[in-house]
C-alpha cells in the first residue's frame, strides 16, 4: 500500500480548518436550552434559560416564547426592539419579561414571575429571525407546592403516646418519615394514608413511641424530585406517657 505524502495531509488539514472557519458566520449560531428542565416550587419566580451559541446580539432578532400545550399559547414576544405581547395568552399578563441588559449578549431567558401549578409543562424558544438549522429549544417546567406537616398528640397507647402528622398541599407526592431526636426512622404504625384534593397531594401517618431521654419527635415530609423537604419537631411533656 502506497503512504500518503504528508504534504497532501497538511494541505487537508489546511483546506479543513480553512472550511470550518468560514461555516462558523452568522448562520451557525445556534439556540440552546438547559440541560435539565427547571425545577421550581408555586408562587417563586423562575427562569427559563435560553440563549445564543455563540453569543451574538439578539436586541434586533425576533424572540418567541410559547408553551406547547393543547394549542400553543403565546408566552412572551419580543419584536422590532422590544416587547409585543397583544396576543399573550391570559394567564401570562404581566408574568413574563426577558432581560435587557443580557439580549446584547445572546441571553434571551425568560423570567415568569408567580408561577403556578399550571404552568408547568413545555415551553420553546423560538428565534425565527435565524438563518441556521437550530432556531428553537424546549424548556421543561416542573412546578412543585409544597407545606408545613402538622404533628398532634392523639392518645396513649400502653407505655406509649400515638402521634399523628398530616401536610396537605404538596406536588408532587411527596414521602413522610418520623424521626427520633437522633435522626432514626422510627417504624410507622403503618403506611402513609394518602389522598389527592384538587391536584394536590396530603399525606398522614402515625407513630407511637416510647419515652425517651429527650422525648423530642421529628415529622418530615420530602418530595426528590422538586429537592424539598419540611420538617416540624414535637417535644412531648412527660406527663403524657404516665396517662
Ligand atoms: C441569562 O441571564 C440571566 C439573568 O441575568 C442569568 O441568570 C443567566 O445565567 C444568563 N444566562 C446565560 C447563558 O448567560
Ligand atoms: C425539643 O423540642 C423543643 C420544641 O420543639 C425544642 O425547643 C428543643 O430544643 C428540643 N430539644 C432537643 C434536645 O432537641
Amino acid at each position: 500500500m502506497k503512504t500518503f505524502p504528508t504534504s497532501a495531509v497538511w494541505c487537508l488539514g489546511i483546506l479543513f480548518i480553512s472550511v470550518s472557519l468560514i461555516t462558523t458566520g452568522s448562520s451557525e449560531v445556534q439556540v440552546v436550552g438547559p440541560a435539565d428542565r427547571v425545577v421550581a416550587v408555586a408562587g417563586d419566580d423562575v427562569i427559563l434559560p435560553c440563549s445564543l451559541k455563540p453569543s451574538v446580539n439578539a436586541e434586533d432578532m425576533t424572540v418567541e416564547w410559547t408553551r406547547l400545550s393543547l394549542k400553543a399559547e403565546n408566552v412572551h414576544l419580543y419584536r422590532q426592539d422590544r416587547d409585543s405581547n397583544e396576543d399573550q395568552f391570559p394567564s401570562y399578563k404581566g408574568r413574563t419579561s426577558l432581560f435587557n441588559e443580557e439580549l446584547k449578549k445572546g441571553n434571551v431567558s425568560l423570567k415568569l414571575t408567580r408561577v403556578t401549578l399550571s404552568d408547568a409543562g413545555s415551553y420553546r424558544c423560538f428565534i425565527p429571525t435565524l438563518t441556521s438549522q437550530v432556531k428553537e429549544t424546549t424548556v421543561q417546567l416542573l412546578v412543585g407546592a409544597v407545606s408545613q406537616p402538622v404533628i398532634s398528640i392523639v392518645g396513649t397507647k400502653g407505655w406509649g403516646v400515638v402521634l399523628k402528622c398530616e401536610s396537605g398541599g404538596w406536588f408532587p407526592e411527596p414521602e413522610m418519615e418520623w424521626l427520633d431526636s437522633s435522626r432514626t426512622i422510627l417504624p410507622a404504625d403503618g403506611p402513609p394514608e394518602r389522598h389527592r384534593d384538587s391536584g394536590l397531594y396530603a399525606v398522614r401517618r402515625h407513630v407511637t413511641v416510647d419515652q425517651t431521654d429527650t422525648n423530642n419527635f421529628t415529622c418530615r415530609v420530602h418530595q426528590l424530585e422538586i429537592n424539598h423537604l419540611k420538617e416540624t419537631e414535637i417535644h412531648v411533656p412527660g406527663e403524657v406517657f404516665i396517662g
